[in-house]
């Protein structure tokens, strides 16, 4: 348990004397960090960042894989609070249902970070700060580029592959696309949930292709289900970037490879490499020293041109 948050701590833990520390060195600070899971290649870039950054940081960090179910994360949450860990950060699976353990760890001193996906909740107070991309503008910006793209064209039809239900990525992807669509000749003709897996990718657009013959274009809201919604195009016989163009978010190397080999079209990218900007924000929460209550990761998007451009220094 690291000085400062120890001071804080033994405030409000009678239990918590010398013995206190969570990681037997008393200056190093302890992070209880719950993630999503290992749902995409996107999950797979950031855990791995995350790890990397509290090392080198030297953070010792607690790591906890929801396998994307809200009730392991809220499990873990408490166990943290129980270790008395220094703080507490996490990657919301959905957007809803955290106030009452947020509140526990409130009560018990803990700091708390949210990264990568935000919380619905009326209280700010349950948060230090929140790390991660704005979804609603990605969106945007996947829709954006479809209007240009199909100027002229008449009636596009779109299906969109989305996130998991009542996630902060899936709900703000939706809203973003909608409002950069709208007035426009492209219509939503059909819409599920995937789960932002490959394998959800492709039996979503294996039914789709089932239920529609006039499919133009596959909005999907990660790169995992868009491959998984190529494969099943071809399957079908038709030509995924040609017959069916797709649009994805993300950006990780097995998108950008599809993209530079024309099965994809437009990928507006979602940056997972958080780690080390998540680490300077938990050294200053736990010193107490301000932060901002959001801070926005810089991303940008990339057409096959660029796609090939960039592809060979790609990271993840
Ligand atoms: O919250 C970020 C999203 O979660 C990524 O876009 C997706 O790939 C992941 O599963």
């Amino acid at each position: 348990m690291a000085a400062v948050a120890g001071v804080a701590l033994c405030g409000a833990l009678a239990a918590c004397g010398s013995g206190g520390s969570a990681s037997g060195d008393d200056d190093a600070i302890t992070m209880g960090f719950s993630q999503v899971g290992a749902e995409s290649g996107w999950r797979t870039a950031n855990t791995k960042s995350i790890r990397e950054a509290a090392k080198a940081a030297g953070i010792e960090l607690k790591f906890s894989d929801a396998q994307q179910k809200q009730e392991n994360q809220i499990k873990a949450i408490r166990s943290f609070i129980q270790q008395r860990v220094d703080v507490i950060a996490f990657s919301p699976v959905v957007e809803t249902g955290w106030d009452n353990v947020l509140l526990e760890a409130k009560r018990a001193n803990i700091p708390v970070i949210l990264t990568d996906r935000a919380i619905d909740s009326d209280d700010e107070s349950l948060y230090e700060t929140f790390l991660g991309s704005d979804f609603v503008e990605e969106g945007r910006k996947a829709g954006e580029w479809l209007v240009e793209d199909s100027k002229g064209e008449g009636t596009v039809n779109v299906v969109e592959l989305q996130g998991t239900t009542g996630s902060a990525p899936a709900l703000d992807r939706q809203e973003g696309f909608q409002e950069a669509i709208s007035g426009s000749d492209i219509k939503i003709i059909a819409s599920q949930t995937g789960d932002f897996t490959r394998s959800g990718g492709k039996q979503v657009m294996e039914a789709f292709l089932k239920s529609h013959s006039d499919i133009d274009v596959v909005y999907a809201h990660n790169d995992d289900m868009g491959l998984g919604a190529i494969e099943a195009i071809e399957a079908a016989g038709k030509k995924p970037g040609e017959d069916i163009k797709i649009i994805t978010v993300d950006a990780v190397k097995d998108g950008m490879q599809a993209l530079a080999d024309g099965k994809i079209n437009f990928i507006v990218e979602c940056n997972p490499l958080l780690g080390d900007q998540l680490m300077d924000l938990v050294q200053k929460v736990v010193a107490g020293e301000q932060v901002p209550k959001r801070v926005v990761v810089e991303e940008t998007t990339f057409t096959q041109e660029e796609a090939k451009k960039v592809l060979p220094e790609r990271q993840y």
